[in-house]
């Protein structure tokens, strides 16, 4: 069985980064393929908590490589600071990592154009962006005459590359933000500046599809780290508040270059509730007591921008849609515990548009904005859930609303969390990490 991936199901920090570290014990590469900085994943190791956004999160455990594929928009400043960080705090193998040649670099216009990008959408609300510039350097992969791979650094015509597009970037973005706010970018400053990340990335760098290719045709285990959610997939998610790139299942070939046939397992990452960082509809949305509530007891701040994230009952309209299309086998239920104390649990499990019922997600994001949640409503529990290791221990509240979910997504449930230790983890699929201690 070569190829895992694990797949965020709602707007992103599903507590992916805690489930690939597990996942990892038993995996020989973990890949990220999309995304880039946008990304926060927390992984909690004894009393120590790393926080990566570029690095996949099986760096925590030694003897593993780590691949940074193709369809990432890497930047470079951040990729040294995490390896930097993780030297310093004395992690074993921390450079056990392979970058891809063929990954698009981010430029300091990528940030200045993600800050003055107007971002005001048809209907007038901002996306709300991490600001890390991951727009801005998609668009210029796909319209290619302004894009830097990683590759390029190493050529011969790197400077005059970065003269040119400074030149047209500095056109660009003067006519994008108010005079008084514009300050010229600076060529030779960024040449020099990316010329030493290049010197200093250089070992790592090198041609992961070909690599991962072969590792896969070896019957290497493979590990695909899936950055955000699918709500937030360029194609499938709530356009246009989404990110730039496919962060569903359906991005995992694309954006590392293995065919789909090496992908035989897929596990898709759940939340107990909702979150959403940024603009864009939100149906189960609690703007109230509760979500203040989720949000105290969840810790519910970005991970990367500090931001507080919108908290609300789970939906599992959306996610039975986001499971259908990830193409997920099993689904791992994460931060149960932060319901625990809440007398009475809803469960989103079907929309009404205009008078009309439906289950299905929509594809247009005015009929999502419509929609009004059709709730169930189900008993809560008032235990602690934090030290309970097995099924049979928790209330049987909590049982019965894991199964409720379990039947209404149709997915088997693999994991559940109740804290965000390795050792806060209820293995419901016995075969699954049967040699994890
Ligand atoms: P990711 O982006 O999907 O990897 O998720 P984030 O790291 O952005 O956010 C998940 C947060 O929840 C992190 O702070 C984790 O340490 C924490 N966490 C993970 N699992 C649990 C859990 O079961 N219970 C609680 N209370 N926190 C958890
Ligand atoms: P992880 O991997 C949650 C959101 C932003 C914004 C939208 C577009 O930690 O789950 P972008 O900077 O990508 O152009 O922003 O996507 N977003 C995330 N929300 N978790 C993430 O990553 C996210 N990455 C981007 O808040 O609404
Ligand atoms: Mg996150």
């Amino acid at each position: 069985m070569p190829g895992t991936s694990v797949i965020g199901l709602q707007w992103g920090d599903e507590a992916k980064g805690k489930i690939v570290d597990l996942l990892t014990l038993e995996h020989d590469i973990v890949v990220r393929y999309q995304g880039g900085a946008n990304a926060g994943h927390t992984v909690v190791v004894g009393d120590q908590t790393y926080k990566l956004s570029l690095l996949p999160s099986g760096v925590l455990t030694p003897g593993v490589t780590c691949v940074i594929a193709g369809g990432v928009v890497f930047n470079p400043a951040k990729a040294i600071e995490e390896l930097d960080e993780l030297k310093r705090r004395g992690v074993e193998d921390y450079d056990n990592l392979k970058l891809s040649d063929r990954m698009h670099v981010i430029f300091p216009w990528h940030f200045a154009e993600d800050r003055a990008m107007d971002q005001s959408t048809s209907d007038g609300e901002n996306i709300g962006t991490t600001q890390r510039g991951i727009g801005p350097c998609y668009r210029d992969k796909v319209g290619r005459a302004f894009a830097i791979r990683l590759g390029d650094l190493y050529r011969p015509n790197f400077r005059e590359r970065v003269e040119h597009v400074t030149r047209a970037k500095n056109v660009a973005i003067a006519a994008m933000v108010p005079a008084n706010e514009f300050t010229p970018l600076n060529a030779a400053d960024i040449y020099e500046q990316y010329r030493d990340y290049a010197a200093r990335l250089k070992p790592y760098v090198d041609d992961t599809t070909d690599y991962l290719l072969t590792a896969a045709e070896q019957g290497k285990r493979i590990l695909f780290e899936g950055a955000q959610g699918a709500l937030l997939d360029v194609d499938h998610g709530t356009y246009p508040y989404v990110t730039s790139s496919n962060s569903s299942g359906v991005g995992v070939s694309n954006g590392s270059g293995l065919p789909a046939k090496y992908i035989n397992r897929v596990i898709g990452v759940v939340k107990a509730y909702s979150t959403r960082v940024g603009g864009g509809p939100f149906p189960t949305e609690q703007n109230n007591d509760i979500g203040q509530r989720i949000r105290d007891q969840g810790n519910e701040y970005g991970t990367v921008t500090r931001r507080p994230r919108r908290c609300g009952w789970l939906d599992a309209v959306a996610i039975r849609y986001t499971s259908r299309l990830s193409g997920v086998d099993s689904i791992c239920v994460m931060l149960l515990d932060v319901l625990s104390g809440l007398d009475e649990l809803q469960i989103c499990t079907a929309y009404e548009i205009d008078g009309k019922r439906t289950n299905r997600f929509p594809s247009q994001v005015d009929d999502l904005r419509r929609a009004k949640p059709v709730y169930e409503t189900l008993p809560g529990w008032s235990e602690n859930l934090t030290k309970v290791r097995e099924l049979d221990d928790l209330p049987a509240n909590a049982r019965a609303y894991l199964d409720r979910i379990s039947e209404i997504v149709g997915t088997p449930i693999d994991m559940v969390s109740v804290g965000p230790a390795r050792d806060q983890t209820i293995r419901v699929g016995k075969k699954l990490l049967a040699g994890v201690r």
